[in-house]
């Protein structure tokens, strides 16, 4: 079985879609020498910018596109059956509660959740908890892991601030991967491609720390 990672998040504009993009093209080029057929994209957000940006990169000849399907609904069978014939499915849920993200989390093996390290987004983890211990009572093994996303590149203070605030959600793991806030994100996306297809290095080696760190954990 192919491992089944889910970028959501019940607050939009985190990076949930950019870090599936990324995640995708970075596991192409660690694992898969570049190859993308065995990664498996799944849209599950009706604002569709997966699917786009994977559309996107189908014009583009330099690059190998990603398989890329867009579901909604429940969506536990249809992710199940898929997990059967690729190495990874990738999804992207909406930025609120929905039927695709609850039901997305009963057929993952990892949920990842992207945030800003402020208070005020921190605090939105709470409604994320009561949601992760419903799916638990179905999926006890699905893993939950939150992430720094756009943290400021001249100050070293998010993380702590952020480990502090954690420890009151103890569900969540927070990794040590912090992703800066960088312009190559957003030129990347642009493009189609991923930061490790970018020239911004800092930003490529962030990108491939949080893979190593997602792979220890499923
Ligand atoms: N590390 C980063 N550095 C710079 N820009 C970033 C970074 N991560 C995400 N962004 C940018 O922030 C914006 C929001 O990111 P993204 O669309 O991935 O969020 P989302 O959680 O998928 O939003 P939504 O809830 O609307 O689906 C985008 O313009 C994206 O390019
Ligand atoms: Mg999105």
């Amino acid at each position: 079985m192919g491992k089944v990672i889910l970028l959501a998040h019940q607050k939009g504009g985190v990076g949930k879609s950019n870090t599936a993009t990324n995640l995708a093209v970075a596991i192409a080029k660690e694992q898969f020498n570049g190859e993308t057929d065995r990664i498996l994209l799944v849209d599950a957000d009706p604002q569709a910018t997966l699917y786009r940006w994977s559309q996107r990169r189908e014009d583009n000849q330099n690059v190998n596109s990603f398989p890329c399907i867009r579901l909604d609904g429940n969506i536990t069978s249809q992710i199940k059956i898929e997990a059967g014939k690729y190495g990874y499915v990738i999804i992207d849920a909406a930025g609120r509660d929905s039927r695709e993200m609850r039901s997305a989390m009963l057929a993952s093996d990892l949920m990842l959740i992207p945030t800003k390290a402020s208070l005020a987004d921190l605090e939105l983890l709470e409604h994320m908890s009561e949601t992760v211990e419903t799916a638990r009572d179905y999926n006890p093994d699905l893993t939950v892991s939150v992430f720094i996303n756009m943290a400021p590149t001249n100050s070293q203070t998010e993380k702590t601030i952020a480990k502090q605030l954690l420890k009151e959600f103890p569900e969540f793991r927070l990794l040590n991967t912090v992703l800066s806030e960088r312009k190559a994100h957003r030129d990347a996306f642009s493009e189609a491609l991923g930061v490790h297809e970018w020239k911004d290095t800092k930003a490529k080696a962030e990108m491939s720390c949080l893979l190593k760190e997602i792979c220890n954990e499923i």
